[in-house]
């Protein structure tokens, strides 16, 4: 099938902008490229490794493989739809906390697959944790600062009640 170029409005964040693309270019690529939010990483590009993940319509989706003209409509929050470096969302404080990271490239996907996670979920198991979070690959190996800080988050968001 051949793609269009199409012009659509896109809801990022609560703010909504007007891209320009092929009906088929990755979300990951417009989010990067138009509009300039770097939190999704470009890491594998195959839906394999989870460094893109972004939220649409509260589920965790990997916008490397997920085509621009399937996002039209629909409540995309990126990295940055978070907290800021001033006030930290729960999550992002949590992996602060517990130093989860080591070279960092991961982390937007840990950190958006976790907050989708948690928005269904506010208590997982840690069984449950390790599950969601299989798909989304650390080559690290920072797996369990990685699991103690989603479970130190679920304990953070259920105190402060944060969305
Ligand atoms: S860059 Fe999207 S899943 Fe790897
Ligand atoms: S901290 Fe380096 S890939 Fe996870």
């Amino acid at each position: 099938m051949i793609s269009q170029h199409i012009t659509v409005a896109l809801e990022v964040n609560g703010q909504t902008s007007e891209v320009s693309a092929m009906a088929d270019t990755p979300l990951l690529l417009v989010l990067r490229n138009d509009l300039q939010l770097n939190g999704p990483k470009y890491g594998c590009g195959l839906g394999e490794c989870g460094a893109c993940t972004v939220i649409i319509d509260g589920v965790a989706a990997r916008s490397c493989v997920f085509p621009l003209s399937g996002a039209v409509g629909r409540k995309i929050v990126t990295l940055e739809g978070l907290g800021t470096r001033e006030a930290p969302h729960p999550v992002q404080q949590a992996f602060i906390d517990e130093q989860a990271a080591q070279c960092g490239y991961c982390l937007n996907g840990m950190i958006m697959a976790t907050k989708a996670l948690l928005d269904r979920n506010p208590s997982p198991s840690e069984a449950q944790v390790r599950l969601e979070l299989a798909g989304n690959l650390c080559r690290c190996g920072t797996h369990i600062e990685i699991l103690r800080a989603v479970l130190r988050a679920a304990r953070l968001m259920n105190v402060d009640g944060s969305p």
